[in-house]
C-alpha cells in the first residue's frame, strides 16, 4: 500500500487512500498533515477505527479538545474523554449526543470560544440509508471572490460569535434565551483572517444566528452579515460527503465551514468525533 490523495474536483476537499489510519508511519502523517493544509477536508474510506485509535490517529495533528458543552451523556460513554459523541440515538429516552436528526446550519466548529480547534475528524460508526449529508465549503475561496470594496470594508472589522445555541439552533444548557447584544456569551474574532500555516486569507464567520459586528450598529451589522451570507451561499465551492461505514473526514476548522442535512429520525446515525486545540485565529493584516 502507498498512500494516494485525490482532489475532489469541487475546489475543496480530497480522498486519501493507501493509508490504515490505526497504524500510520512518521512519513504518512506527514504527507496527511500537508494534504490537510493543501486541500481542507480529507475523506479515508473504509477505515476500522476504536476510540482510542481515532484520540490516537487526530492526536498527530496537536492537542485533543474535550468534548463541547451539552454533548456529554450519562447513557453512552466512550472510551475516551477526547471523544465526542453526534448520534440522533436514544436510550431510556435520552440522547447518546449531540445534534439529533434535524438540519445543522452551516458553521466552524466552537467559534465561540476564543481559542477553537484547528481540526476536527468525524469517523462514521452507523448511518441511516439515505440523508445526513455532510457539506464542508472553502472559506479562501469565499474571501477571494469578494469584490474588492467588500474586502476592503472588512479590514479590522470583528465579529461576536454566540456560545449560547448549537448548529441545529437548539440552546445550550445553562444559558437563557435571549440576551442583549453586549451580554451575549460568546467569543470576538477578526471577520477576515490569516491561516497562520497556508498564509492565506479566509473569511471567518464562524455562524450567523445571534452574530453580530462589533464595531456596526445592529442595523448595520445584521445588513453587512446578511450580505457575506448570500455570498457565500452563492459563491463560495462546496463539496458534499455521503458516508458509509468506517469513514473518517477531516478538516481545517480555520478555513471551511460545514453543515448538515436532516435525516429520518427513525433511522440510527452514530459518530465519533475529536477535534485538536487551536490558538487565537489572527486577523488578516
Ligand atoms: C458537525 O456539525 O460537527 C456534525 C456534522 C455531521 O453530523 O455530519
Amino acid at each position: 500500500m502507498s498512500i494516494s490523495i485525490t482532489p475532489f474536483p469541487d475546489g475543496i476537499g480530497a480522498d486519501v487512500a493507501g493509508v490504515d489510519l490505526a497504524n500510520l508511519t512518521p512519513g504518512e502523517v506527514d504527507a496527511i498533515r500537508s494534504a490537510w493544509i493543501a486541500h481542507q477536508v480529507l475523506r479515508f474510506r473504509g477505515q476500522k477505527l476504536n476510540d482510542d485509535a481515532l484520540a490516537n490517529f487526530s492526536a498527530n495533528f496537536g492537542e485533543l479538545e474535550g468534548a463541547p458543552i451539552g454533548f456529554k451523556t450519562r447513557t453512552y460513554k466512550t472510551d475516551r474523554p477526547e471523544v465526542t459523541v453526534i448520534s440522533n440515538i436514544k436510550i431510556d429516552g435520552e440522547a447518546i449526543g449531540g445534534l439529533g436528526d434535524g438540519e445543522a446550519e452551516w458553521h466552524s466548529d466552537m467559534t465561540y470560544i476564543d481559542m477553537p480547534p484547528d481540526a476536527s475528524a468525524l469517523y462514521s460508526l452507523e448511518i441511516p440509508a439515505s440523508g445526513g449529508d455532510t457539506w464542508f465549503m472553502n472559506m479562501y475561496d469565499a474571501y477571494d471572490a469578494l469584490p474588492e470594496a467588500m474586502k476592503a470594508k472588512l479590514q479590522g472589522l470583528t465579529c461576536k460569535h454566540d456560545a449560547t445555541r448549537s448548529s441545529d439552533g437548539k440552546l445550550r444548557s445553562g444559558f437563557r434565551e435571549t440576551y442583549t447584544r453586549e451580554e451575549l456569551p460568546g467569543a470576538v474574532h477578526p471577520l477576515v483572517i490569516r491561516h497562520p500555516d497556508s498564509g492565506r486569507k479566509a473569511l471567518y464567520l464562524g455562524r450567523r444566528l445571534n452574530a453580530h459586528v462589533m464595531e456596526l450598529t445592529p442595523a448595520e451589522s445584521d445588513a453587512l452579515l446578511d450580505q457575506l451570507w448570500v455570498h457565500v451561499r452563492a459563491h463560495a465551492k462546496t463539496w458534499s460527503q455521503q458516508w458509509r461505514v468506517g469513514d473518517l473526514v477531516m478538516w481545517d476548522n480555520r478555513c471551511t465551514m460545514h453543515r448538515r442535512d436532516s435525516f429520518d429520525p427513525s433511522s440510527r446515525r452514530l459518530m465519533h468525533r475529536t477535534q485538536v486545540r487551536g490558538s487565537t485565529p489572527p486577523a488578516a493584516a
